[in-house]
């Protein structure tokens, strides 16, 4: 195989397999990540297991009708059973014995209506951190995630262009339109996390609103990002390799209740409309960058450039690299900076 070019090449970490409203109890999924094929499914105690899919008995791929049995799960094939636990072979229907094989196991961590996965580049990497937890996923003034706030795209860009967002403060005046370049309040590497706090202005037709977001990225696969000051709104944005070429896009889109209904409306569902319009739909204000972008190694950054997107691409190489050169600390954030209200009205420009 060709060398895999540094941007494609897999990091190490938590990646989004899937949303947890998808498998119910007793359910099976057939999944492709980071060039193997995975078989999902919820065991008859509710817990979610991760194998590798292919039976070792002949072959067959129980995503493709395998059943649950218990917390195992058995081939559509001869009906050989493998635990979902720890891969082993449970029971062969025709013999009074198990063999000694088993299927590899992945682990999964389930929260705020999202299974993510572990994905170690070496094989072997224990957790270092885990995925971010959602403060708006139990909160009542927020719609839950699923199904209407759960949004995925394929994609073809490596991954860490659309993560790139998360440092590039001045796009949002040139690609998103916002009024000026935001004002960065504080952000860097702190660790496996790294984030950026930026205040700024989005047009709307009554005038300008001050808009603060907040940016937790966490490895090579997730950020969670909160907005305050307009439709109040929480996203996990997660991108997770199918192979070097493919990926799987998904936001977990959390928008403010305007009604007591489990269906956002009005404002809620045009926040939802437009996260998806611009980053997973084709021809989108950021995808159409993406879809068409290179990536330029040593790139001539320039003024903050250095100390927003150098700082994350130097980050960056944590996942992927062994003694990777450690990049500067973060800057705090003041501790008693107000976040902006949300007005009670307001129509977007577009
Ligand atoms: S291939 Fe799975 S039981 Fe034979
Ligand atoms: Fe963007």
């Amino acid at each position: 195989m060709a060398e895999v070019e540094m941007i494609r090449q897999y990091g190490t970490g938590w990646y989004h397999a899937f949303w947890s409203g998808e498998l119910q109890a007793g359910g099976v999924m057939p999944l492709r990540y980071f060039g193997r094929d995975l078989v999902a499914f919820r065991g008859e105690s509710g817990d979610v297991h991760l194998l590798d899919a292919h039976c070792q008995h002949m072959g067959a791929h129980l995503g493709h009708g395998g059943e649950v049995r218990g917390e195992s799960i058995m081939c559509p094939f001869h009906n050989w059973e493998w635990s979902g636990i720890d891969g082993a072979n449970t029971k062969i229907p025709y013999l009074d014995r198990c063999i000694k094989k088993s299927l590899g196991t992945h682990r999964t961590q389930e929260q705020d209506g999202i299974v993510y996965m572990w994905f170690s580049r070496k094989g072997d990497e224990e957790p270092t951190y885990l995925p971010p937890r959602v403060a708006e996923s139990e909160d009542p003034a927020f719609y839950p995630l699923y199904p209407h706030g759960a949004q995925r795209a394929n994609v073809t860009f490596p991954p860490q262009f659309a993560f790139e967002n998360v440092a590039d403060i001045s796009h949002l005046r040139t690609v998103h339109k916002w009024a000026d370049v935001p004002l960065l309040n504080g952000g860097g590497a702190d660790g496996d996390m790294f984030f950026t706090d930026f205040t700024g202005h989005v047009p709307t037709r009554e005038g300008d609103v001050k808009v603060r977001i907040e940016n937790y990225q966490w490895g090579l696969g997730v950020v969670y990002s909160r907005l305050h000051g307009l439709h109040p709104t929480a996203q996990i944005s997660a991108i997770t390799p199918i192979d070097h070429e493919t990926s799987v896009y998904s936001l977990s889109i959390w928008v403010g209740r305007l009604d007591d209904t489990d269906e956002p409306k009005g404002r809620a569902k045009a926040v939802i409309d437009e996260q998806r319009k611009q980053a997973l739909n084709a021809g989108g204000n950021d995808r159409i960058i993406w879809d068409n972008q290179i990536y330029i190694e040593n790139a001539p950054l320039v003024g903050d450039e250095r100390k927003t997107i150098g700082a994350f691409r130097a980050w960056a190489r944590r996942f992927r690299e062994d003694n990777a050169p450690q990049p500067p600390k973060a800057a705090p954030v003041p501790a008693d900076l107000p976040f902006p209200e949300s007005p009670t009205t307001y129509t977007p420009a577009s």
